[in-house]
């Protein structure tokens, strides 16, 4: 009995001592990002979360930082270089300060009709060439996540070319959003995501192009008066991940989290058409914005307008990269 006793103590201790891999501290993974919760990036941060830590029996744990509460777009890239965040999803539009211009290819003006467009190349060899480029960065890619297509929001009504003559819009930080804005007569300015309602609200810049969850939840419509439907370019992300925290973990974890990631990615873009349709209704209930719809002629204006822009992306990003690009979307299938 006594001997039996001290045996259990001394397994007891030696547990304590060596620790079983459950009482061990797990791994912290903090991922950063730049929206809030109640949107598409928002909610696929949530489930890798909730299945990084199923499937790893809680030895990953995954911090969640939305809304810039750790870092904007900018320190955000490089913080995850340094090692001071693990994981973050930026927009295809914010690489090129990081000197990989290839991903703004995404941001050609109407370059995409729809999402099955979309995920012809994400999903087919172009988007695995992309997301390789970010190696040489010390960064490795592991997913694109949607968000949707962007509209265009202002002050004043913005109907024809003519209308985006002089006015001041904020962007991300990609040249080809930039030029898109030069080729309507616009004053493109880079800022930050976490500034763009307060530089609206106070009149530093007049307008802006975002997808309708990020307008909705960032309270854009609130501090401004229109917002048009142009569908005219998309925003989606790329989920990356410090590459020498992704190589050094051991094989028994990067597989669980690799899984937890596809199926993330799988809720993720499942459902970020209805985030942003939910938004556009909710903003239509708010009263706070007039909506306008482009008729088909008012359409085609825009596009035209905004066609010299693929000349100018050819200059930086490379007409063989566009030319792919447009002939993967229009592969049958990958
Ligand atoms: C923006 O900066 O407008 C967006 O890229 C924010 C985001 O991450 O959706």
């Amino acid at each position: 009995m006594r001997t039996s006793a001290i045996a259990a103590s001394i397994a007891v201790l030696a547990l304590g001592l060596s620790g079983p891999a459950s009482a061990q501290s797990p791994i912290i993974i903090k991922f950063s990002h730049v929206v809030a919760t109640d949107t598409p990036k928002g909610k696929g941060a949530e489930k890798f979360k909730e299945l990084a830590e199923k499937y790893t029996g809680g030895k990953v744990k995954v911090e969640v930082y939305p809304n810039s509460t750790l870092y904007k777009d900018k320190e955000e890239l490089e913080a995850l270089q340094l090692g001071s965040v693990q994981m973050l999803a930026p927009s295809n539009s914010k690489f090129g300060p990081l000197g990989i211009r290839e991903f703004e290819v995404f941001d050609l003006p109407y370059i995409l009709p729809d999402i099955k467009t979309l995920r012809k190349v994400t999903e087919g060899p172009l988007g695995t060439k992309l997301l390789k480029l970010l190696d040489a960065k010390g960064i490795t890619g592991l997913a694109y996540w949607d968000n949707g297509f962007k509209q265009m929001s202002a002050n004043k009504k913005l109907i024809t070319p003519a209308d985006y003559q002089g006015v001041k819009f904020r962007i991300q930080s990609s040249r080809v959003i930039q030029a898109q804005f030069k080729s309507l007569g616009s004053l493109p300015q880079v800022m930050a995501f976490s500034e763009v309602y307060q530089a609206l609200q106070t009149g530093v810049v007049d307008g802006q192009e975002n997808t309708w969850s990020n307008i909705y939840t960032q309270k854009m419509h609130e501090v401004q008066k229109y917002i048009t439907e142009t569908n005219h370019g998309y925003i989606g992300y790329v989920v990356i991940v410090n590459k020498k925290f992704w190589d050094d973990l051991p094989a028994d974890i990067r597989d669980p989290l690799s899984k937890a990631m596809k199926e993330a990615t799988e809720f993720s873009n499942a459902q970020s058409q209805k985030e942003n349709d939910d938004a556009l209704a909710e903003i239509k209930k708010s009263g706070k914005s007039e909506i306008i719809k482009l008729t088909a002629d008012q359409d085609e204006a825009m596009r035209k307008a905004m066609e010299p822009v693929y000349k100018e992306a050819a200059g930086r990003i490379g007409q063989g990269l566009i030319d792919e690009f447009l002939k993967e979307a229009k592969s049958p299938t990958n």
